[in-house]
């Protein structure tokens, strides 16, 4: 598949076809009142197992600095390193709408050099959309007009962690909420595709999503917005920190892997692993080519944990 013509559709699982999930076809679930389901995933194997799943977005989001990369938070991830993991994330992904997150820096300059930055996503990694950060408006409206869809996100905004003194839920006051619905209201004008509200009040959200014709996905904004969208790795337990609260475990993929890689070691060391199945053989007709066989050579490696 070439990353500049993707126009495939997906395959679930057990083999269903899966329809390819379009910008049109998202804001015809929002009017038909259907939810949105996005996830946040970063490499070809999890974003394959969330494409086969049938999930409807998905964003590679900045916050692989921290999930997969082990940043404190997410202002350090680079253009080729967001290039490089949305390139991945594009071989396994067939049905969903792919996201790409623009990272710190990346368009906080000259709107030019956000759109150029921007085309890299489009044109080297083949997303479909890129997400920027706060009320952009001018950059927005220069993206759209280049044909890049842009998704918003407000609310808490992760790259704003300095300004904002930590990560804290936005617009309690009713000052900061007439504030987000004008940003709001803004992006949509400006032709933004979909909003993400991130660490906001429900009732905000709530208000926002009904007066929007765009559809918004939440993260931390309750369950009134027209979708949801979390990190995988919240969702399977392999971010190595207490969940926030609006993160529910659906999994446990630390327990899964830490007792995988224990028996391993485990079998290693006991002379369990690998057994006589699973070696190679030389042909017996061969066997002269070993010389005279060692003498009482010891039978191990043919149990296996039970
Ligand atoms: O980077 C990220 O994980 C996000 C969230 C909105 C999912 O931007």
């Amino acid at each position: 598949m070439s990353l500049t013509n993707f126009s495939g559709a997906g395959v679930s699982s057990t083999g269903v076809p899966l329809p390819k999930v379009t910008l049109p076809a998202l804001a015809e679930m929002k009017r038909q009142g259907k939810p949105i389901s996005a996830l946040a995933a970063y490499d070809y194997a999890t974003s394959r197992l969330v494409d086969e799943v049938g999930i409807d977005l998905v964003l590679v989001g900045d916050s692989l600095a921290m999930v997969v990369l082990g940043h404190d938070n997410t202002l350090a991830v680079t253009v080729d390193e967001m290039l490089h993991h949305t390139r991945a994330v594009r071989r396994a992904v067939r049905h969903a709408l792919l996201v790409a997150d623009m990272p710190f820096g990346s368009y906080h300059g000259p709107v030019a050099e956000g759109v150029a930055n921007a085309v890299r996503f489009v044109k080297e990694a083949g997303a479909e959309a890129v997400k920027i950060e706060g009320p952009r408006v001018e950059l927005v409206r220069a993206l759209t007009n280049a044909e890049i869809p842009v998704v918003g996100h407000l609310g808490l905004t992760p790259q704003s962690l300095h300004r904002m003194g930590g990560y804290r839920v936005q617009a309690r006051t009713a000052e900061t909420v007439q504030r987000l619905r004008a940003d709001a209201h803004a992006l949509a004008e400006a032709r933004a595709c979909l909003l993400v509200l991130e660490g906001v009040p429900r009732e905000v959200a709530a208000v926002i999503t009904a007066e929007l014709e765009i559809p918004t996905i939440g993260i931390g904004a309750g369950p009134d917005c027209d979708g949801q969208i979390l990190v995988f790795h919240d969702l399977v337990n392999l971010t190595f920190a207490p969940p926030a609260k609006f993160v529910r475990r659906y999994g446990d993929a630390a327990e899964l892997m830490r007792t995988a890689a224990e028996h391993y070691r485990e079998d290693i060391e006991h002379h369990l692993f690998p057994s006589d199945e699973e070696s190679y053989h030389l042909p017996q007709a061969e066997h002269v080519a070993l010389g005279p066989e060692p003498e009482a050579a010891p039978k191990l490696h043919t149990l296996r944990r039970a």
